[in-house]
């Protein structure tokens, strides 16, 4: 097939591809998604930084060709570097290595060349140089400087800086799960990219939010922070404006949240719902921000998105055999899994449930928002179908909820 690289700099090419048809990644719902490699022609080495995912090697080799083709050279890449070894970055390395060329040198950090193995149990015999921060690599009129970027997002990951150009390969952080024909983010509006970064953040990289504020902070008093001109990441546009994107990482790894309450809930009878609805109206009322999740038609990957920037949450199910109505389950079991407690917000959790006769939901709800780092300020347990009374009462328990969290 014939596919075209992109230039983003003089001798720097995204060779990366196009998955259009893909529509989950790992559980998480996308419009499509990229992943992004970068050819890099210096004026003694060419460097191919990570690969791509399964079935989308012919793509990916039509665009490593093109760069090549564009520069005027023979295909020859003399070094490989692997920020990181998930699949979707690491697939056709060592189909590539023994293309293009199977005396290259290989750079990864420690863990990675680890997992490579773990993962595809062929690369023990390959010599791979484990790198980390402080390392670097000339290439002839252009260096590479290593960074070791630990659980951004896995224990593998690691940046790669293009030191001349400023051009930061970060991998999966600072990525989206955005599929479009062009590769910047000047071609689409800020705010939509930054949503998308958001809903990338809240449900991959949540996790090592300790480990971000320590990579800010030294990547500010090494001074690196400053020559960073563009972030190329695996996924998405690529950041030739970098600032917004960095602001943000660094609110979204610190717990700074909006006065915004997201509200999710599921229904039986229709109970619970009308809970969920008086609640969001005493939100409201208090001029709170209210974002409003169904689970029986909304995807867990967006709850998260929106309890990332959420000073707090108001969950409501249904008992259903003295337990929560179980489709609460999935969007619970994300809720644990991505751990707000990293980022260091402190979110207030209202749990409301239609107990029918008995109850029994409220108990396991609070149990686990409290193991998943959530502080539990008020329960509203109700019998049957609210009546008049107690839709008053949810009304002014959202009300209160929103007063709690007003600066
Ligand atoms: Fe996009 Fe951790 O892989």
């Amino acid at each position: 097939m014939k596919a075209k690289a992109v230039k983003m700099a003089d001798g720097v090419y995204w060779v990366g591809v196009i998955h259009w048809n893909s529509r989950t990644f790992h559980g998480y719902g996308i419009p499509g998604t990229t992943y992004n490699a970068y050819l890099v022609f210096g004026e003694e080495k060419t460097v191919l930084i990570d690969n791509v995912y399964r079935g989308m090697f012919e793509q990916f080799d039509a665009r490593v060709k093109d760069a090549f083709e564009q520069e005027g050279k023979d295909f020859k890449i003399d070094v490989f570097v692997q920020n990181h070894s998930e699949m979707d970055h690491s697939t056709f390395l060592r189909q590539t290595i023994e293309e293009y060329n199977p005396d290259a040198e290989i750079y990864a950090s420690a863990n990675c060349i680890k997992f490579l193995e773990n993962q595809y149990h062929n690369f023990s015999d390959l010599e791979i140089n484990a790198v980390a921060t402080g390392d670097e690599l000339d290439i002839g009129g252009r260096t590479l400087k290593f960074v070791s970027a630990p659980m951004l997002h896995w224990p593998d990951s690691m940046f790669t800086l293009l030191a001349e150009e400023g051009i930061l390969f970060s991998n999966d952080a600072f990525g989206q799960h955005v599929c479009h024909s062009k590769r910047f983010d000047k071609d689409y509006s800020l705010d939509y990219l930054l949503r998308e970064a958001q809903k990338y953040y809240a449900n991959l990289v949540t996790l090592g939010s300790p480990m971000l504020r320590m990579k800010l902070n030294e990547l500010t008093e090494t001074g690196l922070i400053n020559e960073i001109k563009m972030i190329a990441p695996c996924h998405g546009q690529i950041w030739t404006n970098p600032g917004p994107i960095v602001e943000k990482y660094s609110e979204w790894g610190s717990g700074v949240c909006k006065d915004k309450i997201t509200v999710i809930y599921d229904t039986m009878h229709h109970s619970t719902e009308k809970l969920a609805f008086q609640i969001a109206e005493g939100i409201m009322s208090e001029g709170v921000e209210v974002e409003m999740y169904f689970m029986q038609e909304d995807g867990p990957d967006d709850v998260i998105t929106d309890i990332l920037d959420s000073k707090a949450i108001a969950l409501g199910a249904p008992t259903m055999m003295n337990k929560p109505f179980p489709r609460i389950g999935n969007m619970m079991y994300w809720l644990d899994c991505v751990n707000f407690k990293g980022t260091g917000s402190e979110k207030n959790a209202l749990i409301f449930s239609s107990k029918g006769w008995g109850g029994g939901a409220i108990a396991k709800l609070q149990r686990d928002l409290e193991e998943a780092g959530f502080t539990v300020t008020d329960t509203l347990d109700v019998l049957f179908v609210p009546d008049e009374d107690v839709l008053a009462e949810a009304f002014e328990k959202g009300a209160e909820l929103a007063r709690s969290i007003k600066e």
